[in-house]
């Protein structure tokens, strides 16, 4: 197998960017890239806060750090990707846009070069499709906040190889997260638990049976889930949750049919916290507004 050194991360979006920290502070070179030059650069900078931040915590030793912000590289195009060890991509839920990136890399990386999927709960076997190898294409499927959250589901397609499974396995631990296989079905775990969720929060909501906030604090004090399906929701981006449920819908049924007031959210760019505005609504420093203390 492989020794990875080099991890290769492509999309630098709210995954990306917390795939390439969590990379970087358990000492692996990160090679990150976007087709927005822009989103490579707001990543680098969110990185360098969040890293500062962690260090202030005492999570993060100075030289962990130091090292980190070293070891953190960052790609104008594809084509560089072939130095790397392993790569993992998380661009857009969209089949079209992961196709080109898994044939471009397929192209550039070298054959026992794993090349694993962030995807939500797109089919595995249908992205390794594009791939001429697609015995190295594996599902790792991390959780936002990347640094925070302790799961990565490995996921098989038809075609993964049991060696590009072992080393996506391998890469979990050594990034310190718990894993789990799965083999490949919409939604995989869990994704497809927390769309259904997330979805029936907004039916009841459209249906008056709370307000978001209360809807929130019950399945929180109520259900003893950690974070309330709204908050959750504004974390992952309400545009994700609208694809993975798109996905499910088209491929479990009925069951997973989008609620229209979500839709309306997405198409009013209500997208979550990442542009400061979802179900609630956020300040520059990503701290909630609690509207009810306004006058
Ligand atoms: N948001 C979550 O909580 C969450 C959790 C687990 C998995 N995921 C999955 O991770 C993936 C990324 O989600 P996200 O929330 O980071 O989305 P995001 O919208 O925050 O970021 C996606 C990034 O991909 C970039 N991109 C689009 N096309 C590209 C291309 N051809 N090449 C390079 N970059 C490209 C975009 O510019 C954007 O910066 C999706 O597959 C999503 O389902 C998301």
């Amino acid at each position: 197998m492989r020794q990875v050194k080099r991890v290769g991360v492509v999309g630098a979006g709210v995954m990306g960017r917390g795939i390439a920290y969590q990379s970087v502070i358990k000492g692996f070179e990160v090679l990150l890239y976007d087709a927005r030059s822009s989103a490579v650069e707001d990543a680098v900078e969110q990185i360098a806060r969040l890293m500062e931040r962690e260090r202030q915590k005492g999570r993060v030793d100075e030289q962990t750090a130091r090292s980190g912000l070293e070891n953190l590289k960052t790609a104008g195009d594809l084509a560089e990707f072939g130095e790397c060890d392993f790569v993992i991509e998380a661009v857009t839920e969209d089949l079209a846009v992961k196709h080109d990136v898994f044939r471009r890399l397929d192209a550039v990386c070298p054959v026992d070069v794993v090349l694993a999927t962030n995807t939500s709960a797109k089919s595995i076997t249908e992205i390794a499709a594009a791939a001429s190898r697609p015995e190295r294409v594996v599902g790792m499927h991390f959780f936002n906040p990347v640094h925070r959250m302790e799961l990565v589901e490995v996921v098989r397609g038809l075609e993964s190889a049991d060696w590009a499974v072992a080393a996506t396995e391998e890469l979990g631990r050594r990034l310190g997260k718990e894993t789990i296989r799965v083999n490949e079905r919409p939604g995989f775990a869990t994704s497809r638990i927390s769309a259904l969720v997330g979805n029936e929060a907004f039916y009841m909501l459209m249906e008056g049976v709370a307000s978001a906030e209360d809807i929130d604090k019950a399945i929180k004090l109520g259900l003893n889930y950690p974070m309330g399906p709204f908050e959750l929701g504004d974390l992952v981006g309400w545009d994700t949750r609208l694809h993975v449920l798109e996905y499910l819908h088209e491929t479990l049924g009925e069951k997973f049919r989008p609620c229209p007031l979500l839709v309306q959210y997405v198409r009013a760019g209500r997208l979550g916290r990442k542009v400061g505005r979802g179900v609630y609504e956020y300040d520059e420093q990503g701290r909630r507004i609690d509207k009810s203390r306004s006058c």
